[in-house]
């Protein structure tokens, strides 16, 4: 099963992700963690480019590429020989977020992104996404005091609410592979809710 872990900035998913991968292996689960941009040593390397504080010169187009890379590369390397093998993938961020953060958020041709996504992952779609739902204002407060502050949260406000929506919108479009869940409780709580959904989905899929 291909899980992948969604929000906006701040809204905790690493930390949640980490946690929840911990309780799965406890239980025996063969979970295999991984995150973009990132996950395999030319993500990594593609991810330092796209963080780098002095790369103010990106343009949207070359953002989009390199995350695809990163994605290319991710999903032969590392994920689907682990689904192959029976095994469960926890992916920290996978092609929504490029649907978010550039199509929503910096308002690019959506079917034009699609058609990269599906290039980049040869059409491989998670079985289950968790939305990790934050006020805006919040998760960059929450970014902000955690000094986690990069290139990409510095874009404006508006930006960061667009992506959000973005979301939602998604969300919107193909309900049964979401789960929507309230990251602004304690994160015990979200924690909590997240379990019950995934373990609830892990039951049905046998
Ligand atoms: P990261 O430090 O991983 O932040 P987070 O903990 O919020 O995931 O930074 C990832 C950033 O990259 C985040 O701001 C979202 C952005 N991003 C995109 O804009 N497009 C993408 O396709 C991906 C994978 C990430």
């Amino acid at each position: 099963m291909f899980i992948t872990f969604e929000g906006p900035d701040g809204s905790g998913k690493t930390y949640q992700l980490a946690i929840f991968a911990d309780y799965l292996k406890d239980k025996g689960y063969p979970v295999l963690t991984t995150r973009e941009p990132g996950g395999t040593s030319i993500g990594d390397q593609i991810r330092d480019v796209l963080h780098d504080m002095n790369n103010t010169e990106m343009r949207p187009h070359t953002e989009i590429l390199l995350y695809q890379a990163s994605r290319a590369q991710l999903v032969e390397q590392v994920i689907v020989p682990h689904l192959k093998s029976g095994g469960i993938i926890l992916c920290d961020r996978y092609a929504d977020s490029t649907l978010a953060y550039q199509g929503y958020g910096h308002q690019l041709n959506l079917k034009k992104l699609a058609a990269l996504i599906d290039f980049a992952t040869r059409g491989l779609t998670p079985d289950l996404s968790l939305l990790l739902d934050v006020d805006v204002g919040e998760g960059l407060r929450r970014r902000a005091r955690g000094g986690e502050w990069n290139r990409l949260d510095a874009y404006d406000l508006d930006f960061h609410q667009r992506v959000r929506k973005g979301y939602h919108e998604l969300v919107r479009q193909e309900p049964q592979r979401w789960v929507v869940i309230d990251a602004g409780q304690p994160p015990e709580r979200v924690q909590a809710d997240i379990r019950k959904f995934v373990m609830e989905r892990l039951a049905k899929s046998g």
